[in-house]
């Protein structure tokens, strides 16, 4: 199935999830947001009291996570974790630092790779995250490695954070954009790069529908798809 695979990686805010979305909904595949799986570990830990660096107690919660991807009233999304509504939590800043460290625990890292890897069991699937091309589906028909300047991915975190009607400051978003990028960069397992045979797009600049369209001409190029 690795054929009709489209893995899209890039920094936090370079626009993937939108993005991947989008792409995934014109061309009617499943998507896989990895970064979700990553926040759910972390909340999960977090309700279980776990301490942030308690790697083996994390895999555990990663092992038997119970996630549910929902699409609420108005085609937005509503994510149960355990059965309870963590939608708003899920999205919050705070909730992707704490992924971030979570998400460089090589046994947490393991104990997702089967759950992400089950999505590609049917065609059509867009994987987005940070080691879709590298680590998860290294044989995916297309690599996207999607970018943009940190002040351009800050000031889009800001206005995504504030539509959801969640706390933002632009400062701080700044700053802790550039720790999340050290921290998923420099990590020693499934480091954020791109893999050798990705497409590089570089979004600063460029509207989601610009980018999308890229997207989709490449998938075209790749795929038996008319998206
Ligand atoms: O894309 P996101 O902001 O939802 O991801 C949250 C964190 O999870 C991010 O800081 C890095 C980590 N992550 C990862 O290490 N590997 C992935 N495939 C996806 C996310």
């Amino acid at each position: 199935m690795s054929d009709t695979i489209i893995a899209i990686d890039g920094p936090s805010g370079s626009g993937k999830g939108t993005i991947s979305r989008r792409v995934a909904a014109r061309l009617g595949w499943r998507l896989l947001d990895s970064g979700a799986l990553y926040r759910l570990v972390a909340l999960g830990g977090a309700a279980r009291g776990l301490d942030p660096s308690d790697e083996s107690g994390h895999a555990q919660v990663a092992t038997t996570l119970d996630a549910r991807f929902e699409v609420n009233e108005r085609g937005g999304e509503r994510v149960l974790l355990d059965g309870a509504d963590v939608t708003r939590e899920l999205r919050a800043e705070t909730t992707g630092n704490m992924a971030s460290v979570v998400a460089a625990m090589p046994a947490v890292r393991a104990a997702l790779l089967g759950r992400q890897r089950a999505y590609a069991e049917a065609a059509g699937l867009v994987a987005d995250g940070r080691d879709m091309g590298t680590v998860v589906f290294p044989d995916a028909g297309l690599k996207v490695f999607l970018t943009a300047s940190a002040d351009e991915r800050a000031r889009r975190r800001y206005n995504q954070l504030k539509e959801k009607g969640l706390p933002a400051n632009l400062a701080g978003l700044s700053q802790e954009i550039l720790e999340r990028d050290r921290r998923d960069s420099a990590r020693s397992v499934a480091p954020l790069r791109p893999a050798a045979d990705a497409v590089v797009i570089d979004s600063t600049g460029c509207t989601i529908e610009e980018v999308v369209a890229q997207v989709l001409s490449l998938a075209r190029l790749r795929f038996p798809v008319n998206p």
